[in-house]
């Protein structure tokens, strides 16, 4: 593309030296795909944090940014919260894991049942993808059925990622991922339920985040589900414990057979859980799903204290109501400015979307988070997070920062052709 653009002017050189030896000593150089560099904008984006406080962190160049990443949604209290470093310190000396079961994963447990609805159950693992899996295969095993559907991202394991290299072509029989980014997606899905649901052991829905579902579409599919004995799985692993405080269930008023939960589930310790009815979830016993890392107890110490401090600090409102004044806000600077710049989906999850085309969206999102970077933000280039320790000062900070970041994009000429296209009539 030619242009004057500016590249922003902050110091990575700490951060590119790091790279270098990443790339020689890190198998695939991230532990998350969605921490490559690539993902950002190569070169003009930090690529090590090196500590943070609070909704802050600093790379390690130096450079402070009000962080929207937030550790990929884990950071639900931003980062040192008294609540986190009290669990911790508290717990620390008991030990970190045991040869047997400890007290704590009855008292987590006990936390679930009460805050997520129709959970009479919880069975503990580590990541996202582990309690998807537990889910899958106590679906397959009470319904006698082995396909499945999925709609959005639930993990890295073979169900889900059964298109990438290293998985055994077999496995793509036996799931069939959908999109629900339109509404137009949503016929389709119902369409496919009820074709294929001798064989469906359940739909393990992870909702899009580009727009918001209705009620209504979520209680059809449940309801649709229930019809064909098709178990509706939610995957709650983003959505849990930031649309309501009993997450989507309580968001759609819908009730799912099981939920998965992680993410903010401890706050940024690693953990995961499957919850459900008793009748459903005592089946687990006759399957063979155990590990080792399960009953570590500081991550269920930290998820107790952190659903005391989800139900009695007012987290939710703050954050879907940070999440208002960040679109509302963005929003209004994007329309003033005529750029294509929307923020969308859920306020406590907000998606920076310049186009829904994913190839032109690219384009302007990765000079945007450079941009940002640049003024002080820290952003993924489609959905971001707020965390309790944001507050109405970084809000107004990083809308003025988005006002200064697509100035600069404009300035620099990259919404010209855009513009152009939009008076020929194009969608983008
Ligand atoms: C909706 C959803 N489900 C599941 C996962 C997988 O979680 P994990 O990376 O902990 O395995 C993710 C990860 O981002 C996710 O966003």
């Amino acid at each position: 593309m030619n242009s004057v653009y500016q590249e922003p002017t902050l110091n990575f050189s700490r951060s590119q030296q790091l790279m270098a030896e990443g790339r020689e000593l890190v198998a695939g150089f991230t532990q998350s795909m969605m921490k490559k560099p690539e993902q950002f904008a190569l070169g003009r984006f930090p690529v090590y944090l090196q500590s943070g406080q609070g909704a802050e962190v600093t790379d390690v160049d130096g450079n402070r940014y009000i962080d929207y990443i937030c550790g990929l949604g884990a950071n639900a209290l931003g980062h040192n919260h008294p609540a986190v470093v009290k669990a911790i310190t508290d717990n620390l000396a008991k030990g970190i894991i045991h040869s047997l079961p400890t007290p704590v994963e009855i008292t987590a447990a006990r936390a679930l049942t009460e805050i997520i609805p129709g959970a009479e159950q919880a069975r503990f693992f580590k990541t996202g993808a582990d309690a998807n899996s537990a889910a899958v295969r106590l679906a397959r095993f009470i319904t006698g059925k082995e396909k499945i559907i999925t709609v959005g991202y639930n993990g890295w394991h073979d169900h889900y990622m059964f298109d990438t290299p290293g998985v055994p072509e077999m496995i793509q029989r036996y799931t069939t991922r959908m999109p629900l980014f339109t509404p137009q997606d949503e016929q389709p899905l119902l369409e496919l339920v009820s074709k294929e649901y001798e064989q469906l052991a359940a739909i393990l829905l992870s909702v899009p985040y580009n727009r918001t579902l209705t009620p209504e579409f979520v209680n059809q599919l449940r309801n649709l589900c229930k019809e064909k004995d098709v178990l509706f799985i939610l995957d709650e692993v983003v959505t849990g414990f930031r649309l309501a405080l009993g997450g989507a269930q309580e968001y759609f008023n819908v009730r799912a057979d099981l939920v998965t939960l992680s993410k903010g589930l401890a706050a940024g310790m690693p953990l995961s859980a499957v919850t459900g009815r008793r009748e459903l979830m005592s089946q687990m016993e006759k399957l063979q799903v155990s590990t080792t890392f399960g009953g570590e107890m500081l991550s269920l110490e930290m998820c107790v204290a952190a659903i005391d401090e989800y139900r009695t600090s007012g987290y939710i409102q703050h954050i879907a109501e940070l999440g208002r004044q960040l679109k509302n806000g963005v929003n209004s600077v994007a329309a003033e400015l005529g750029t294509p710049l929307t923020v969308v989906g859920y306020d406590a999850i907000p998606m920076f979307l310049f186009s829904r085309n994913p190839q032109e969206h690219v384009k302007f999102a990765e000079p945007f988070v450079a941009e940002m970077a640049a003024r002080g933000v820290l952003l993924r280039r489609d959905v971001n997070f707020i965390s309790s320790a944001h507050t109405e000062a970084h809000i107004v900070h990083t809308i003025q920062a988005a006002r200064g970041a697509l100035s600069a994009m404009q300035r620099a000429g990259l919404f010209a052709a855009q513009a152009a296209q939009v008076a020929a009539g194009a969608t983008v």
